[in-house]
């Protein structure tokens, strides 16, 4: 995951540097990569400008910056990886908590929203990061979440991914103390100017790095990744889900 996450972000970044700032959101994008998810979980979750949204594994900021841009909100962004973490800051100027979703250092109830986007399917202990999540939220504040669901246990999933099933996502969330509002399958579909500068940046790290041993890696994880989708075993998944009034339950 280092390789996959924090090597690739720091290449990204020095790639975007090169061939100028218009690069950077898609770019940052690693997960998400597409403007028709991200406008309808903003739009889904409600957001305005001067909201607080915390962004928790937020990568190297591409999703915090497109909605800090279209909906005025204002975010901060929990990364644990340093590299990632580092250049959402070089590229986008927005602030970073370098930590991981199962501790968050903020105090309870100090954010208006919450997004999670493809960070779910890559953590073990997923039910500890929504209740951190549930802890930070205002009441009945919304939850966007982008998580890759498997239609069924998947047998050798690549290194450092852990997809849900439906029905473990659902009580997942309901344990975490969140009510699952609306589910979309991500929205298919990405206009050419925007794949064109993400295109332009992975060629220029690949031309880069291409022998470095970490890129090798996360290539061979995206190509596994790739079969899955191919094969319809895991897709994407776009939730918006609400705070629930009542505490959490817990888990025994
Ligand atoms: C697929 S990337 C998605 C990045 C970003 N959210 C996006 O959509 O572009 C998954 C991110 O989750 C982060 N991550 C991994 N484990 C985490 C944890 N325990 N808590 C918070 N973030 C974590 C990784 O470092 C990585 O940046």
């Amino acid at each position: 995951m280092v390789a996959e996450f924090d090597d690739v972000a720091a290449w990204t970044a020095e790639a975007v540097e090169h061939l100028g700032g218009e690069h950077a959101i898609p770019a940052a994008c690693r997960g998400s990569s597409s403007p028709a998810a991200l406008a309808w979980l903003a739009e889904a979750c409600e957001l305005s400008a001067g909201d607080r949204l915390l962004d928790v594994g937020a990568g190297s900021g591409g999703p915090a910056a497109w909605v800090a841009k279209h909906f005025g909100v204002k975010p901060v962004l929990l990364e644990p990886m340093p590299a990632a973490g580092r250049a959402a800051a070089r590229l986008f100027g927005l602030p970073v908590v370098a930590a991981a979703g199962h501790q968050i250092p903020l105090r309870s109830e100090s954010v208006d929203a919450a997004w999670c986007l493809g960070v779910l399917c890559t953590v073990e202990d997923k039910l500890s990061i929504l209740r951190e999540i549930h802890r930070v939220l205002v009441p009945d504040a919304p939850l966007g979440l982008l998580v890759v669901v498997a239609d069924h246990p998947v047998l050798r999933p690549p290194d450092g991914n852990y997809f849900p099933t439906q029905d473990e996502l659902v009580a997942l969330l309901n344990d975490a103390g969140f009510d699952l509002i609306e589910q979309i399958e991500r929205p298919a579909g990405v206009p050419l100017s925007w794949t064109r500068r993400a295109d332009a940046v992975t060629a220029l790290v690949q031309a880069r790095y291409r022998r470095h041993p970490a890129y090798s890696l996360a290539l061979r994880q995206g190509s596994r990744l790739t079969q899955l989708f191919d094969r319809k075993n895991i897709s994407v998944q776009l939730i918006h889900a609400v705070k629930m009034q009542r505490p959490a339950q817990l888990v025994t």
